[in-house]
Formats: structure tokens, sequence, C-alpha cells
């Protein structure tokens, strides 16, 4: 019945006044110029990719249901895509940005991406996906509100900062790019940045990464838009309450230090209850073998006096460290009573009832075949096919372009890899299980496009179909990225609901970029406007399907 109520409320609302949609989901538009400019996030001057200028780009600042209008000009001497992580893009892949969904932005020319942050609040970070642009820059901070009449469960902050963090390569992503291109890892990275910059303690000329006024709270949001390396944050003499964690309300707990694995994005309250002066926030890795890190001054206004040089102790490492991690991890839950994006509390999804239908269990390779670095998942390493193989799909010439499935859905034996575009059929609304196994040394993080998944379970050791029951099926938060530490597994749930061609991809650059991700292909049969947008009218053409005919429109 209140269903019923809604949906008549839903059609007067359209059919009424048309002013009323646009005051219900305004546009906001920006005009993006791409350009390489000098740089030094680490003292380093080198080549680096601005937006409009800058280092990081421009803060998208939205709220839930608004749409986004970008103009990207593409001034560099390469084709260029940016992705928007962790935005759902609903029944839209064709403005995901990943070279599998869009033709890229050809040196000189601009691209218009449209979407709609629907039923979404949080904080992500856009990216560039071509060649590996993100090891140069082309980041910024993606921020969705809840809508005004959606309470949030905690008190307005006095002020928001964001907080974009990773290692950092002085190399710049030519060089990069050859190593790999050569067969290569690209080794270690040469440091931490923190918004651009990075210092060392007592170092008097630093600026201010941000001032607090005493007595209030601060919205801190933090992501890790390294290629690499996990990091720990946290602020000298304060603490910091856990409020969002990419797109859930959590429980609201205190913390001394955070981990954020790479492609991880939070949200943390600061209040800033110290005797005014000034704090260091500290970044430093996580599992390196090689340490890093890094500090930036938080001052207090009027306050009196430089930070002290005694720093909070990082967590444990190794062993112990990942025991202390995997419990953090465990400790963020959802808010199960606390509004998302929409008025119902978000737990009214009890997505611990559902039945599995697919359980797809894969697991990270490395390897090399033609004596060339790959890595691989599952027996296959992707790469990109000239033809985007969203549009293969959608003009009927896939099996042109690629073949579903060949990657399995078990681990195969051995290391060996076919190298080809790895695409897997996801039935359109199956509740998957996806199972991640490490059987490496070093920490791995994975990201998928398209939907928001249930992160159910870590473990060390490895999965077997017995270990369901120590999944959290009440309140695990809903989110986009995990990370699997060295011989561990992580579990997350699904429901394929979004048709589109999603890339999931290890969010390590330089494995994803020599092969470990795949497409999850998720199709609709009924080619209906229901369920998926027709190929917009303004997208650019690339590969065998710019001289065939256009497929009829959805309907
Ligand atoms: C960001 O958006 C929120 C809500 O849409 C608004 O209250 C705030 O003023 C905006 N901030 C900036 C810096 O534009
Ligand atoms: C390129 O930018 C121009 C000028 O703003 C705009 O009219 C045009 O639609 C854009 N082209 C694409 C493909 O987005
Ligand atoms: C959950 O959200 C509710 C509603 O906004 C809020 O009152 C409550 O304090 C939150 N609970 C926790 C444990 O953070
Ligand atoms: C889930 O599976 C069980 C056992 O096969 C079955 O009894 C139950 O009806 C299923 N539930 C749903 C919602 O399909
Ligand atoms: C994908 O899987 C669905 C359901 O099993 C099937 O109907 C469809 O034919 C498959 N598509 C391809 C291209 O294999």
């Amino acid at each position: 019945m209140v269903f019923y109520t809604k949906m008549i409320f839903a059609v007067l609302f359209l059919c009424f006044s048309a002013t009323c949609v646009i005051a219900g989901d305004p546009t906001l538009e920006f005009e993006w110029k791409v350009t390489y400019g000098t740089i030094a996030p680490l003292g380093v001057p080198q080549q680096g990719i601005l937006i409009n200028g800058q280092f990081p780009g421009p803060a998208i600042n939205c709220t839930s249901n608004n749409n986004i209008v970008v103009n990207v000009f593409n001034q560099l001497d390469e084709p260029f895509l940016l992705t928007w992580a962790g935005i759902q893009q609903r029944k839209n892949s064709w403005q995901d940005g990943t070279p599998g969904a869009m033709c890229p932005i050809l040196p000189g020319k601009n691209y218009t991406y449209r979407f709609q942050v629907k039923d979404q609040i949080g904080t992500y970070f856009y990216f560039p996906t071509t060649a590996l642009h993100r090891a140069s820059g082309g980041i910024g901070m993606l921020k969705v509100h809840s809508r005004p009449l959606i309470p949030i469960p905690y008190d307005n902050p006095a002020e928001e900062y964001p907080v974009l963090l990773g290692d950092w390569y002085n190399k710049g992503h030519k060089t990069l790019k050859s190593i790999l291109d050569s067969g290569r890892s690209i080794g270690r990275p040469d440091g931490i940045q923190i918004n651009g910059q990075s210092s060392k303690v007592g170092d008097a000329n630093a600026k201010p990464l941000f001032t607090f006024e005493a007595g209030n709270t601060y919205k801190l949001r933090v992501c890790n838009v390294g290629l690499r390396l996990s990091v720990n944050f946290r602020v000298q003499g304060h603490t910091m309450k856990v409020v969002e964690v990419e797109g859930s309300h959590t429980v609201q707990n205190l913390y001394d230090s955070l981990d954020l694995h790479v492609g991880q994005c939070m949200s943390v309250l600061v209040t800033a209850d110290q005797t005014p002066k000034d704090y260091y926030f500290v970044a430093s890795s996580r599992f390196a073998q090689h340490p890093h890190s890094t500090v930036a001054v938080i001052r207090y206004a009027n306050g009196n006096g430089a930070a002290s040089p005694e720093l909070p102790p990082p967590p444990p490492e190794n062993t112990k460290g990942i025991a202390w991690s995997i419990s953090q991890f465990r400790s963020f839950r959802w808010n199960l009573t606390s509004n998302a994006a929409r008025p119902n509390p978000q737990g009214s999804y009890k997505y611990g009832k559902i039945n599995i239908t697919r359980t797809i269990k894969i697991a990270n390779s490395r390897s090399s075949s033609n004596g060339k670095l790959r890595f691989g998942i599952n027996g296959v390493s992707h790469v990109d096919a000239e033809t985007p193989l969203k549009l293969a799909e959608y003009y009927g010439v896939a099996d042109k372009v690629f073949t579903y499935n060949l990657m399995k859905d078990e681990p195969q034996e051995g290391d060996k890899v076919e190298v080809a575009p790895n695409v897997v059929n996801g039935t359109y609304r199956n509740f998957v299980e996806i199972i991640f196994e490490n059987h490496e040394k070093t920490i791995q993080t994975w990201h998928l496009d398209g939907f928001s998944f249930f992160a159910v379970a870590i473990e060390p050791g490895r999965w077997s179909p017995e270990k369901r029951k120590n999944y959290n099926l009440l309140d695990a938060v809903s989110r986009n990225t995990i990370q699997v530490y060295p011989n561990s597994w992580a579990a997350v749930m699904t429901t394929l609901d979004n048709a589109g061609m999603w890339n999931l991809r290890s969010e390590m650059r330089e494995r994803a970029y020599l092969g470990q991700q795949f497409y999850l292909s998720v199709v609709s049969e009924a080619r209906s406007l229901r369920d998926e947008y027709s190929l917009p009218e303004t997208q650019e053409l690339c590969g065998i399907v710019k001289s065939l005919p256009k497929p009829a429109p959805y309907t």
C-alpha cells in the first residue's frame, strides 16, 4: 500500500510541473580542461596531469539525485578517460569511463559525461583509467550530500575538508608505463603525498592542510588515491569518529588511527577539543617492506605553538598488524537505523535472507607471458580491445571482439595466463557471492563498478563453503572496495540489478594495467529503457562499430 501511494506521488510529480522535476533533481555543470603542468608532490618537480590547472583536480560537491554534466577537454597528447569510482551509474555504464565501456577522448577533443548520482550519498573520487595516467594526477574528490529533507545521523560539521592521500612515484606516467610495457615492475613508490604535498616533522615552512577553530567539529573526507600501498592515518592528540564508509553510514566508533587501503574512502569527524596550537596529520604506509610516511599540519586558529615532534604511534605490522587491521575492518558496521539517500532506514534491505544464485571465486596471480610480467585472475590476464566491450555487445558483434566466460568461476592450477579481453556473463538480477582469495605475500584491494556490495567477511587462510557461517549477514557495510590480506580471503555479496558492462579490478594500478581485472557483463534481454538507457546519441564511436549502422534504441 505504501509503495502504491509513493508511485502515484511520483506520477503527479512528473505530470504537473516541469519545473518541479528540475527543482527536484538539479543539474550541476562543469567544464574541465585536462593539461600537463609541473607539480611536486614529494618536492621533486615533474610533469603532472592537471584539471583546470589544479592537482588534485576540482572537487565535485553535489547532493543525492543531482544530475552531473562534465565537459572534459583532453589537451594531453594521449587518449584520456575519467571514471567516477563508486558512483553506481544506474542503467548507465555508458558514462562509467572505463575502456571497456567507452571510447577514449582523443587528444584535442572533448566529451561530455552526463550522469545522475541516484540514491547515493558518500565520499568518492574520480581518476583517469587510461594508460597509467593516475600516476601523474587527474584525480579529485566527489562528495555526495544527503538531500536536505533527509536527516544525517550526526550534527552538521562546521566545515568539511577533503584529504586525498596515497603513495607517489617521482617518475611520471610515461616512464612508468614504458617500464610496464617492457615487461618489468614499476617497483616501490618514492613516498606518500597528502593533497599534492608532503612534509617532514619540524618543517617550519609547511603550509597547513587546514585550520580548526577550537570547539568546532570537522568532517574529514579521506581517500587513498595511491597506486599500491595501504595507508594508516591519524591526527596527533585527537580521536576520529568514523561516520561513513564508501556510501554507508556506519555505527559511530572512535579510533586513534585508521587503515585505508588503495581506492578506499571514508568520512571521519574530528572535534577541535585540544589546546589551540599546531597538530600533525600523519599518513604512513602499511605492510610495506620499505615503509614511507609523511605529515601535514592542522592549525588551530589563534593557536600558539608548533606541533609536537612526538608523533602518534602506528599500529603493529606483520601478523599482529594484520589481525589488528582485520579487527578494525569488522568494527565498521552499517547503522541499521539511519537513513541513506532515501528516507527509509538503510537496514530494511535484508541481504542476509537472499539465496545466493552464483559464487564467483577468484584468485590473483603474478606470472609471465612471453617473458613479460603479467597479472591475472583464474588463468586470464585482461587486455583492452580497440572496440569497447560494451559497444561490441550493444551492436551485436561481441563475437568479433571477445569471448564470454574465458575465465572460470574457480581459481585455476598453476600460474599460466591467457592474455585476452576478460568478460564474465553476469546474469541480470542474480544474487552473487564473490570470494577473493589471495595466495600471494602482498596485500590486495579490489573494486567493482556499477554496484555496492556487502563486505561480509575477511579471514586468514583459504575459503570453503563452511566459512559462510562466519559471514556478517546483518550489518556488513555496503561499499565498493575490499582489501584482501596476504594468504587470506574476503567475501562480498551483491544483486546484479544494474544492466551494463562493469569493471571489477585490482586497485593496484600496475596489476590492473597488466591484466588483473575483468568485466562483468550484465544484460537485460528486454532491451527496455526500464532496465538500461540506450546508447546516448552523442556517444563517440571507435573500433569496428564506427562503420556499423546504429542498433534500434531501447524502448
Ligand atoms: C557543497 O554542497 C552542500 C550541499 O549540496 C552545500 O551545503 C555546501 O555549501 C557545498 N559546499 C561548497 C564548498 O560548495
Ligand atoms: C565539446 O564542447 C562544446 C563546447 O562546449 C560542446 O558544444 C560540445 O557538445 C562538446 N562535445 C562533446 C562531444 O561533448
Ligand atoms: C545510528 O543512526 C541513528 C539515526 O540517525 C542515530 O540516532 C544513532 O546514534 C546512530 N547509531 C550509532 C551507534 O552510531
Ligand atoms: C532459498 O533456498 C531455500 C533452500 O533451497 C528455499 O527453501 C527457500 O524457499 C529459498 N528462498 C527464496 C526466497 O527463494
Ligand atoms: C548469459 O547468461 C544468461 C543466463 O544464463 C543466458 O541466457 C545468456 O544467453 C548468456 N549470454 C551469453 C552471451 O553467453
